[in-house]
């Protein structure tokens, strides 16, 4: 039996620089073990996507009638299929897996990136590195607006990046000295990325001087988070966790539900902690080099979801 056309993409977490890279300050990011697959398969009635994962029961959406809920899933999929230049092909995309949807962990990027390939896959002829970057910031596009390209862009090149908006490349390969030990936890989202964004855009635009000097300040971070990644210095890494996490509550974008995950992973031997992502809610990373599983039971204890993860290696 010939096999299915099919795309994978896995989903990232942002080490440092979340918001500041909006406004071109460096940023770093890595893959997570977790990701999205989608595989198509023939249906006369098509377009059509299916995300049995998602929603209560799972969705469908049918381009000819999309349901109100999922316009912007029905805008997105008929993104990706214009940017692979299929039309409105007779095909079911199937996208599975197992990343929590909408928390900062990257599922609409590996939404993207994992339909492209399948798509890619099913029209016989792969993008090249640059087409699946460009065709996947347009899908990104509809569920983030002024997205930097950050998400996308580790999501495609499934490694720990350093990135910053305006360059070209804009993203470089880190080589990370020994995989680090996180702590990944979260929460569901008080708000969308595209909210955060713009929020924090208003509160910029009012006090441009202020916001400057936070996104500065985060970016130096990034710089020095980049200097520990290289040389393994796991204990500096967590300090910078905590440094970058004050910024990011200075600019407005942690919650509560953000702050407790933090605090309890700190308070259960955490060397440093951070929201991941755009925040309001949503993921937190920490740096757990021993006892992960005290971390990961204390904050299940408190209602959020956890697991332990490494980067690299
Ligand atoms: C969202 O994962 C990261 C943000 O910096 C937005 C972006 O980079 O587009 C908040």
């Amino acid at each position: 039996m010939s096999s299915l056309p099919a795309g994978a993409a896995p989903g990232k977490i942002i080490l440092f620089g979340e918001h500041a890279v909006v406004y071109g300050r460096p940023a770093v990011a890595a893959a997570l073990g977790h990701g999205l697959g989608a595989t198509a398969e023939r249906d006369p009635l098509g377009p059509c996507l299916r995300i049995p994962s998602w929603g209560k029961s799972g969705l469908e959406v049918r381009l000819q009638a999309p349901g109100k809920d999922f316009d912007a899933i029905a805008r997105a999929f008929a993104a990706a299929l214009d940017a692979a230049g299929l039309g409105r092909p007779p095909v079911a995309i199937t996208l599975d897996g197992e990343l929590p949807l909408g928390v900062g962990l990257g599922s609409s990027a590996a939404f993207a990136v994992a339909i492209l390939r399948c798509l890619a896959a099913y029209r016989r002829e792969p993008f090249t590195s640059e087409g699946l970057l460009e065709a996947a910031a347009l899908v990104e596009a509809v569920f983030h607006g002024n997205a930097s390209g950050l998400d996308h862009t580790v999501v495609a090149h499934g490694a720990c990046l350093r990135f910053q908006r305006g360059l070209d490349p804009a993203f470089a390969p880190i080589a990370l000295a020994h995989p680090v030990p996180l702590v990944v936890a979260w929460t569901p989202r008080e708000g969308s990325t595209r909210d955060a964004v713009a929020g924090l855009q208003v509160r910029h635009d009012a006090h441009r001087v202020w916001y400057e000097r936070l996104f500065d300040h985060i970016g130096q971070l990034a710089e020095e988070g980049i200097v520990a990644l290289e040389k393994g210095d796991i204990s500096g890494l967590g300090v910078l966790f905590d440094l970058n996490q004050g910024l990011l509550n200075a600019c407005g974008v942690s919650s509560l539900a953000n702050e407790r995950m933090v605090g309890i992973a700190r308070r259960h031997g955490a060397l440093g902690a951070k929201l991941t992502g755009a925040g309001m809610g949503g993921a937190i990373i920490a740096v757990v080099p021993e006892q992960p599983r005290r971390v990961v039971d204390a904050l299940r204890g408190a209602g959020f979801d956890a697991i332990a993860t490494r980067v690299g290696g």
